[in-house]
């Protein structure tokens, strides 16, 4: 992403991947959910509860997972800092719960779901997906939601629906950076916007994302429910989100808005279009030592490429 203005908190504790499988953790949190099931004082879920989920082998990789370590102390979540150690030793601070996400503009039935009425609405499936960031470095990761299509589909988006824009929640309580002190250090707008069209969002890889690893997801990877769209530069994939609108216009995403020459709103993984300041004919899979090559559209050509035929990719990047 943009090049690193300040350092904003000191790197201190990170968060001991070990707790998250703490049993004894989890029956505490299942007590305090059965006495606080609703409202201001039910219990987040504590991170790591397992989460039960049907692997979707069509539309898994075989690669090995990246270390669960890896993939929960060194992220972006520009909300927490700039540093990839600030979401997982910062994210403490985000409540998942309660948590609501409002899913409207151009749909027959526009609706805010509870976010557990959300999760039993849909059957949840496991799929490995590789996440390649646009700053060159990619992760393997099985996360675990349902079709963001299902969701979609559910409302009943009207003639006018012509893409659907992603909003992540706006509380400077709970993200330390989008406090107002340290707004100016900031390089981007909050709330963190992303954008898709209809087609895109529609499409069967585009996930929405409540776990990874056979659990909850943690804070730091954008709990309690997030995009994934494994075909598109990781910034797509806006985390913590509270809002899906489908509206009749392109939305304007955050980082294009930050610098629109570096980041367009398609954002393909496109081997054959670089950074303006960098390469992207390959990339660093986080855990090995070789960089290995880029493939186009992530690896997904073959699901994907249809959407874009006929259009120009070093125009739309
Ligand atoms: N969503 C929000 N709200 N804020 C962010 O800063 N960073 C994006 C994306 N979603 C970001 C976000 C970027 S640049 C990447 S690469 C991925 O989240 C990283 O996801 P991960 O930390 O789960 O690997």
């Amino acid at each position: 992403m943009l090049i690193k203005r300040a350092q904003m908190f000191k790197a201190s504790e990170i968060t001991d991947p070990t707790l998250y499988f703490n049993r004894r953790e989890f029956m505490v949190g299942a007590a305090a959910l059965a006495l606080f099931p609703r409202g201001a004082e039910a219990a987040a879920p504590p991170a790591g509860q397992p989460l039960k989920a049907t692997r979707n082998t069509a539309f898994s990789l075989s690669d090995p997972a990246t270390k669960f370590e890896s993939a929960t102390t060194y992220n972006n979540f520009y909300e927490f800092g700039v540093d990839k150690g600030d979401p997982s030793r910062l994210a403490h601070t985000l409540k998942p719960r309660p948590w609501t996400v409002q899913v409207d503009g151009h749909v027959a039935k526009p609706k805010t779901y509870d976010i557990d009425e959300l999760l039993k609405l849909f059957p949840l499936e496991e799929r490995v997906y590789a996440l390649r960031c646009v700053e060159g470095w990619s992760m393997v990761i099985p996360w675990i939601g349902f079709p963001l299509a299902s969701l979609l589909k559910r409302v009943e988006p009207t003639g006018q629906a012509k893409f659907v824009e992603f909003t992540t929640l706006m509380d400077p309580e709970q993200f330390p950076a989008q406090r107002k002190s340290v707004l100016n250090l900031s390089p981007i707008e909050w709330p963190y916007v992303e954008g898709l069209r209809l087609d895109e969002a529609m499409h069967p890889l585009a996930l929405l994302t409540v776990g990874m690893y056979g659990q909850v997801l943690p804070n730091q990877n954008g709990a309690p429910i997030r995009v994934v769209l494994p075909w598109k530069y990781g910034f797509k994939s806006a985390k913590s989100i509270v809002r899906i609108r489908l509206v009749s216009s392109q939305p304007k995403s955050t980082w294009e808005k930050a610098a629109p020459n570096e980041y367009g709103f398609f954002s393909n993984v496109n081997p054959e279009v670089d950074h303006p300041r960098w390469s992207q004919a390959s990339e660093r899979r986080i855990g090995e030592f070789l960089r290995r090559k880029t493939l186009k559209f992530n690896g997904y050509a073959d699901q994907i490429a249809s959407l874009y035929a006929g259009m120009d990719l070093r125009k739309y990047y």
